[in-house]
């Protein structure tokens, strides 16, 4: 087999075998195939595309490049979830504790934030002493003693992806939904669960800017779910506004606390509820919504889905008491009120913006090897449709540095009002099988 073979084969808008695809994916894995003709490869699939049968096989490919977690030994049905990224985005740590509270067993592997997006683990990060680095034995041991683990990647997971989306990166082939769809499925499936649950976000601050490219992407994961024997299913959420009332580290770990004890904000907390519901009728824990929705409810009032929260942060090795008293968590030294200039409808509110104002006052990175702030960040006081008089509070701003004029220009920049009333948007727009 020649590598370029396959190439011309996908110029002229043929479909690979089994043998091409996994060809091509040994040879990247093991460096035998040059980045030139990887690059070539890839333009050819972004603009000739791939079956769902192409994709399935080049997801399953990418999988089995490295590690693969096997989770067979731990009873019971094993769930996961990925969220494609937003501003706001604590969901995996209020759902994870409600929905273990249920029975279910979350294994989850999360990752850093980079630019205007933030990430699991370095929101966990903020609790004092909280380790994201669990051996493969303690992260099973956790997962079968309280249904709970989230940590960052263990061994060398899916190294093609890595090595793939580095190039990709750099030749302008990342926004093709194969690749995509792929990328994010190997990494899913050599995660190990049974279940998977994709929150694919649309909007402005979302790696998929419309409704419609966000179903495809769905659909795509879907299907390679599906082909592997893994039961996924998807929901498509909006992120033209941040999720919940808080953007930073410690202030997202504070809500997602506020939210297990049943005290979040509408949005963020309906949004943890059809995930919950959806993942819980996958484990086979409920047989409908309505009969889901008790469940998570009563995991709340109950106070199990706080007390699963303080065992996961305990075991591993956490300071519990950061999380029944969010006030000892790292405190930014100063608090800003931003107030509303002018009067109106929220028409629009950036949230990539917000996204990337929160890492301006330290709260993410820009680069890789940037260190976090986890104090600072913002917390929001409007959604989208809001009504607002001039001086109206639209958010508290901590920040441990002076506030710049630039930024505070750039903050007011992030609201457009309207004299005409905004609908609001439902946070799930839809749900997938
Ligand atoms: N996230 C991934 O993991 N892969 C992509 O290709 C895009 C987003």
């Amino acid at each position: 087999m020649r590598i370029v073979d396959i190439i011309e084969k996908k110029k002229n808008k043929e479909e690979l075998t089994d043998a091409e695809i996994q060809y091509w994916i040994d040879g990247v894995t093991d460096d035998s195939i040059p980045d030139y003709q990887t690059s070539a490869l890839l333009m050819a699939i972004v603009l000739n595309g791939m079956t769902s049968h192409e994709t399935a096989k080049l997801a399953e490919a990418m999988m089995k490049s490295g590690d693969v977690m096997d989770l067979s030994d731990i009873e019971g049905v094993k769930s996961d979830k990925h969220s494609t990224g937003g501003v706001g985005d604590k969901t995996s740590i209020a759902l994870g504790a409600i929905v273990s509270a249920c029975g279910l067993k979350l294994a989850k592997m999360s990752g850093r934030g980079l630019g205007h997006t933030g990430g699991t683990l370095d929101k966990l990060e903020s609790i004092e002493g909280f380790n994201v680095f669990l051996t493969e034995k303690e992260f099973k041991k956790q997962v079968r003693d309280i249904g709970l683990a989230i940590i960052g990647q263990t061994g060398e997971l899916v190294p093609a992806d890595k090595k793939l989306y580095a190039l990709r990166d750099v030749t302008a082939t990342v926004d093709s939904i194969p690749l995509i769809a792929s990328s994010i499925m190997s990494k899913k499936l050599a995660s190990g669960s049974d279940t998977i649950l994709l929150d694919v976000k649309y909007g402005e601050g979302a790696f998929m800017h419309t409704i419609e490219d966000a179903k495809k992407l769905a659909s795509a994961m879907i299907s390679i779910g599906k082909k592997l024997g893994r039961d996924t299913r998807a929901m498509i959420t909006d992120m033209n506004q941040p999720l919940g009332n808080t953007i930073g580290n410690a202030l997202e770990v504070r809500e997602a606390v506020e939210t297990v004890k049943g005290e979040g904000p509408k949005d963020f907390t309906e949004l943890v509820m059809v995930a919950g519901e959806i993942m819980l009728i996958q484990a086979g824990k409920a047989n409908n919504k309505v009969d889901a929705r008790k469940l998570l409810e009563e995991a709340i009032s109950s106070g199990r889905a706080f007390d699963q929260l303080k065992k996961m942060v305990e075991y591993q090795g956490g300071n519990v008491a950061q999380i029944e008293d969010t006030s000892l968590l790292p405190q930014a030294k100063y608090k800003t009120e931003m107030k509303s200039k002018e009067a109106g409808y929220l028409d629009h509110i950036h949230s990539m913006n917000l996204g990337i104002l929160s890492m301006k006052l330290g709260g993410g990175r820009e680069r890789k090897e940037d260190k976090i702030n986890y104090a600072v960040g913002l917390e929001m006081k409007v959604k989208k449709g809001d009504k607002v008089e001039k001086g109206d509070l639209l958010c508290t701003v901590y920040h441990d540095k002076e506030l710049t004029d630039e930024w505070i220009e750039s903050f007011y920049d992030t609201f457009t009002y309207t004299d005409k009333k905004v609908e609001p948007i439902p946070i799930v727009e839809e749900i997938l099988e």
